[in-house]
């Protein structure tokens, strides 16, 4: 099958400038956490990636752990870009991280330098690549100074094995002094990456504003709290849902009747404007200005499809506002 992207694809994103720096992200982008691991149909993830270069989606997050097994999804997606999207590098922003658990040892997670600097190479040899666009600190290490690893994250910008350095699931307080540092290093911070939805707002309480302050831009994932904002699991668990399947984060017991309760209700005002819920779902983080592009998955094309027209109405009266928050804080 050879890949033609459609040449009108630039037509209908949205693409927002990642902060105060000058490069510009789709609102919408997709990650590779599930549905493109050793576990999944390859076939499956690249008729996905094939929608989303169609669709504008112009940015692919991955991390050197997802999969499973881990590395499985950079495998992946590294034949993805073989086989079809090499010659669209250039229009492409790849990201991966490095902070999870990944090989045996004492050098095979969090922080360090040698670390950073080991997976970062094992990545781009998963990929074939010989730089990513943006790269990760996945999370913050409480045992490795934080300026050792800003340095290894200034050392492959400046290698050029990455061409901007990101922060993930840092605290307000985390971030403000990393970006200190790498600020005073030369490789500003690009971007965060916080878990941000309307069921884990916790960004809000002073995260959004050191990235507001400091020129970062966010993006949100799991924007869909792994498909508990959208109708799939209006009728329980489907066997073929992340949380029905053996290898998914989203697990059983976090189907609660609570959240369910709230899907129901939130379901109902998404409705009344016209949108899925997971299409008002997304559309509910792009309407601040400071969350730069919202990360979603996707395990089918019609799902993908159905989310990027979150895009057509991003605009929420206070009364919905109002609505949405009182189910929220129930
Ligand atoms: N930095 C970090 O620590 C971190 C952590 C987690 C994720 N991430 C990144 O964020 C990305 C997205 O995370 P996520 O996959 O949890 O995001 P999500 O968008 O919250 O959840 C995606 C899942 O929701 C379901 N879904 C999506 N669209 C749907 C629709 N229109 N209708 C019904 N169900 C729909 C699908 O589940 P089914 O499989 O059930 O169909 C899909 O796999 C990851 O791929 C990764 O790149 C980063």
């Amino acid at each position: 099958m050879t890949y033609l992207p459609d040449p009108s694809r630039y037509e209908s994103m949205t693409y927002n400038h990642c902060g105060r720096s000058g490069l510009k992200l789709p609102a919408i982008s997709l990650g590779l956490w599930h549905n493109f691991g050793g576990v999944d149909t390859f076939e499956n993830g690249r008729k996905i990636v094939h929608r989303a270069f169609d669709l504008g989606i112009t940015h692919f997050d991955l991390a050197n752990n997802y999969g499973p097994p881990p590395g499985s999804a950079e495998e992946h997606f590294g034949r993805m870009l073989a086989a079809d999207l090499k010659s669209y590098r250039d229009e492409l922003v790849i990201s991966s991280k490095a902070g999870y658990y990944m090989w045996p040892g004492p050098y095979g997670e969090w922080g360090s330098r040698k670390y950073m600097i080991s997976s970062l190479d094992q990545s781009l040899k998963r990929m074939g690549l010989d730089y990513v666009d943006i790269f990760y600190s996945h999370r913050p290490d409480p045992n490795t100074p934080l300026e050792e690893t800003m340095m290894a994250l200034d050392q492959v910008v400046r290698q050029g094995k990455a061409l901007y350095a990101g922060l993930s699931n840092y605290t307000a307080i985390q971030t403000k002094e990393a970006s200190d540092i790498l600020r005073q290093l030369g490789t500003p911070c690009l971007i965060h990456q916080p878990r941000y939805s309307m069921f884990e707002r916790w960004v809000e309480e002073g995260l959004l504003d050191v990235l507001e302050t400091n020129g970062i831009g966010c993006i949100a994932f799991s924007p869909l709290a792994q498909g508990l904002l959208t109708n799939r699991y209006l009728e329980g668990i489907p066997p073929d849902s992340r949380a029905g399947k053996p290898t998914g984060f989203l697990r059983p017991e976090h189907v609660t009747e609570t959240a369910i309760q709230k899907v129901k209700q939130l379901n109902n005002i998404a409705t009344g404007r016209g949108q899925s819920l997971a299409q008002m779902a997304i559309a509910w983080l792009l309407k601040d200005s400071r969350v730069t592009s919202v990360l979603i998955g996707a395990s089918s094309v019609d799902q993908l499809n159905d989310n990027v027209k979150a895009l057509e109405n991003t605009w929420f009266e206070q009364q919905e506002l109002d609505a949405i928050n009182d189910i929220l804080t129930q």
